[in-house]
């Protein structure tokens, strides 16, 4: 792992970095129970053990003071009516944050904390989001033909905590309705134990 300073270039038109070190791929067989309607999810994966999400990350030591980082690639798609997203997750190290800059494509993150509060904020390029400490985060993209990319970067001690999420959902959903996304609640989320 580099000491010294470096940087990378996103080739275009893929937003593929120049360099990177591990690349993560999420297919359907990834989300078991994540979207809401199951017929939908199981009628897809018979079909064809689709890519959904894919991620470029540059190492880095995984200690305070290191900034973990690279690129998201949300493809576009839906399961029933519930756009592809992320599996979503709490920083093990919960009071870490991340910030996310949108270079392409639409869609929302959903978050949400321990303690129930929940916020959607729109992802759109050009913009920046700031995930504060404790808040978990999911992006979900709402464009019928466009990946959603984004770059992101977090304290390299964060880790990443699923379980939480596995259990018992994220509070909203993005789904479409009349052809546009909508934000409703879901009705399978339980609030979280208060750790
Ligand atoms: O650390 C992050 O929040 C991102 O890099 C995510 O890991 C990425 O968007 C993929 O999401 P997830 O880790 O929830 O599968
Ligand atoms: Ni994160």
């Amino acid at each position: 792992m580099k000491k010294e300073p470096f940087s990378f270039d996103l080739t275009t038109p893929g937003f593929i970095p120049s360099h990177y070190d591990n690349h993560i791929q999420r297919k359907l067989s990834n989300m078991k129970g994540q979207y809401l309607n199951h017929e939908a999810y199981e009628a897809m994966l018979s079909e064809k053990d689709l890519l959904l999400y894919q991620v470029y990350e540059l190492e880095r030591p995984q200690i305070e003071g290191e900034l973990l980082h690279g690129i998201s690639i949300v493809h576009p798609g839906k399961v029933g009516n519930e756009f592809f997203m992320t599996k979503g997750h709490y920083h093990t190290v919960i009071d870490t944050a991340e910030i996310y800059y949108t270079l392409k494509g639409q869609g929302y993150m959903v978050m949400e904390t321990p303690e129930g509060d929940c916020a959607v904020e729109e992802l759109k390029a050009g913009s920046i989001l700031y995930v504060p400490p404790r808040w978990a985060h999911r992006s979900v993209n709402t464009s019928s033909e466009e990946n959603l990319v984004m770059f992101f970067a977090y304290p390299g001690n964060a880790g990443h905590d699923y379980g939480t999420i596995e259990t018992q959902g994220f509070r909203k959903l993005v789904v479409e309705k009349d052809g546009k996304p909508e934000i409703v609640d879901n009705p399978r989320w339980a609030l979280p134990e208060v750790g």
